[in-house]
């Protein structure tokens, strides 16, 4: 495939109707109306694209104190529900009921190439604008001649005044600009000029001002779609207790363990393979316990029902026949049956009766077959491990610009790298060196030596395809080659289910999107392995299959994450980086037995330092400028 050319201002998703989505970060039905609802009612919504079914006939409510959090895999329409429930898209059949003024944060923010960090965050302010219009028109109304010389009239203006006031109050428009630098710096985001082209911030920061452009806006209910997969420790710390002590219902799409657990009182469940959608009140890791217990349940009620009734059939077909024909008139029974023989018979046809009732009520009432799920498939063989006591890569005094001073990073063969820091320490910045999207300068930049014939692919955090009307088969094919593509199907990685291979990579999921970005890395494993946030966009049980697969990887692993669970999970080296600089190196530990104690006092000192590296870094986050995503190789 050719390379892509640098990737385009992400245009205004196609789904949205109306007008450009830097308008509507909160929706604004009238507010003048009454009563605006203070819940969110989701009435039989069922919604399609083209033949493509997605959503059916859904029903749902989300009170005023409910945190729902929508789970489910790559691609079940977790997105569509949200753009549905906020009133940017509108369902094929059904309605909903929403508040009059209801946030959505999009998981990829939308914006038009002129766009700048203000425009987004006055896109958030709409709502709360059309507020304070509405209480100083019902100010003026209430002044009006004509309505003090009438009783009713002026009872209505009153009444109109004070539901204005108690609206104004509510957003609490009078500290727009406290309020506003309050998010951004909660959100780490402070020292960006707000006149910045949106362009020219990274994927991580638009987020993040999309973030704090809709929280200050103060909607009356919430939808976000992934808000976590840009945010490091504090800013997630920071967005937990804003949802926790949010007044009105809030409704996340999330693939983020950590943050499901704390944050959402119930959980929605979007499974295709269930009739309806599972509702649970527990926290997400009891819902994945319980899940794959029922499932397992599930598997064996089958499993032992259908040997059930295959025994059944045996015995209906074949024994009762045999059984029956053993003991049938004998030669020399001239009267009948032989006595014996004929109460054996009856016992016989007797047992044959139950067995029929039982197997006709067996094959009526049997369990559906579990469907099957998607399971990744590993990756394949192919990355020839390189060998040796050389680095395949060495950086020495690596610089870019104020976001990466690195005076030595050497990845050795079949090493594995977690590097921590949080938003803006140059993650990015250093895994878009290490794949080459980033070139040193060759005066300044310091240098990167490779081992020859080295292969490197990244992961990247997010994944846009240059051709997007091309199927994933099509993109597959181009650039594994044909034959490769026909020995080592798409399909025979588990990532997408067969009915979305042949349909253009635009119209999926932005999850599904990065599976594909996925198969296209490992049908040609690389000698070193970057993956920039892996967690973010796939699915839970995705992540985990991946991760497992890491751990037994012949290459080098090189991964940026900000993933509270990955983190604590993981067992090679880390480096925790802040400003660019390397802040702490923790080396595995190597278990010689017995080195409980030994190990846990280590991980406990990781622990500590990459606090301490994050305090350190939020404490002169100032200028923070991170890794611009760097552009996809190819598609
Ligand atoms: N504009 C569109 N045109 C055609 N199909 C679409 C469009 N938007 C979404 N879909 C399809 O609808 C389904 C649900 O997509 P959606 O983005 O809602 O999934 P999701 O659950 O949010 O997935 P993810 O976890 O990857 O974010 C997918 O099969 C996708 O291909
Ligand atoms: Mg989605």
């Amino acid at each position: 495939m050719p390379a892509t050319p640098p990737r385009p201002a992400r245009p205004v998703n196609p789904t949205a109707q109306a007008a450009p989505v830097r308008a509507r970060l909160v929706n604004t039905e009238d507010v003048s109306r009454k009563p605006s609802p203070t819940h969110i009612r989701v009435d039989g919504v069922t919604h399609s694209y083209a033949e493509h079914p997605v959503l059916t006939d859904l029903t749902m409510i989300i009170d005023k104190k409910d945190r729902m959090g929508l789970i489910g895999e790559n691609g079940v329409g977790k997105s569509t529900l949200l753009r549905i429930m906020g009133g940017a898209e509108t369902p094929n059949i059904g309605r909903v009921v929403r508040p009059v003024r209801t946030g959505l944060l999009w998981q990829e923010v939308q914006f038009l190439p002129s766009d700048t960090v203000n425009d987004l965050i006055e896109g958030g302010l709409v709502g709360l604008r059309a507020v304070e219009a509405e209480l100083d028109d019902a100010a003026h109304a209430l002044s009006d001649n004509s309505v003090l010389d009438d009783p009713i009239a002026s009872r209505r203006a009153n009444a109109r005044y004070a539901r204005a006031l108690a609206a104004a109050e509510a957003a609490d428009v009078w500290n727009v600009e406290p309020r506003r630098d309050e998010l951004i710096a909660g959100l780490g985001i402070s020292g960006i000029p707000l006149d910045r082209r949106l362009d020219e911030v990274s994927g991580g920061q638009r987020s993040r001002f999309a973030l704090a452009a809709l929280l200050l806006g103060r909607p009356l209910a919430l939808l976000l779609d992934e808000p976590t997969n840009h945010l490091d420790d504090n800013a997630t710390d920071f967005l937990r207790k804003q949802l926790i002590n949010w007044r009105g219902p809030v409704v996340f799409a999330s693939h983020d363990r950590a943050f499901l657990d704390e944050v959402a009182t119930v959980l929605v469940d979007i499974d295709p393979t269930r009739e309806g959608l599972v509702r649970f009140s527990g926290t997400y890791t009891a819902y994945l316990t319980e899940k794959a217990a029922e499932r397992k349940r599930w598997e064996h009620q089958f499993r032992s029902e259908q040997a059930e009734l295959q025994r059944l059939e045996y015995t209906l077909s074949v024994t009762a026949r045999e059984v029956s024909n053993d003991f049938g008139r004998k030669d020399n029974d001239k009267v009948g049956f032989d006595f014996k023989a004929g109460n054996v018979e009856r016992a016989v046809a007797r047992r044959v009766r139950n067995a029929e009732a039982h197997y006709l009520d067996l094959e009526e009432n049997q369990v559906w077959a579990p469907p099957s799920v998607l399971s990744f498939g590993g990756i394949p063989k192919g990355a020839q491990e390189l060998e040796g006591d050389e680095p395949l890569m060495q950086l020495t005094s690596a610089r870019v610009g104020d976001r990466l001073a690195l005076d030595d990073f050497a990845i050795m063969p079949n090493s594995r790298h977690l590097i921590t820091g949080p938003n803006g320490a140059g993650k990015s910045t250093l895994l878009s060196v290490l794949a080459g999207a980033i070139k040193l300068d060759p005066v300044t930049g310091g240098t990167l030596r490779k081992r020859k014939g080295l292969r490197v692919a990244m992961l990247e955090q997010d994944v846009h395809f240059a051709e997007p009307h091309l199927t994933a088969r099509r993109i597959y094919e181009l650039t594994v080659g044909e034959k490769r593509a026909e020995a080592l199907p798409l399909s025979s990685f588990g990532l997408l289910v067969p009915r979305d291979i042949d349909r253009p990579v635009g119209e999926l999921s932005i999850g599904q999107q990065r599976r594909i970005a996925l198969a296209l890395i490992i049908a040609k494993p690389p000698h070193v392995f970057l993956l920039d946030e892996p967690s973010n966009h796939l699915s839970l049980t995705l992540a985990s299959e991946l991760e497992d697969a890491l751990g037994t990887y012949p290459g080098a692993v090189v991964v940026a994450s900000h993933d509270r669970w990955l983190r604590q999970r993981w067992t090679g080296t880390r480096i925790a980086l802040s400003h660019g600089k390397i802040v702490s190196r923790t080396e595995p530990v190597k278990v010689v037995a017995p080195v409980e104690a030994d190990a846990e006092a280590e991980t406990k000192t990781e622990t500590e330092t990459e606090a301490e590296a994050m305090a350190e870094s939020s404490a002169g986050n100032a200028s923070e400028s991170d890794a611009v995503a760097p552009q996809k190789a190819d598609s």
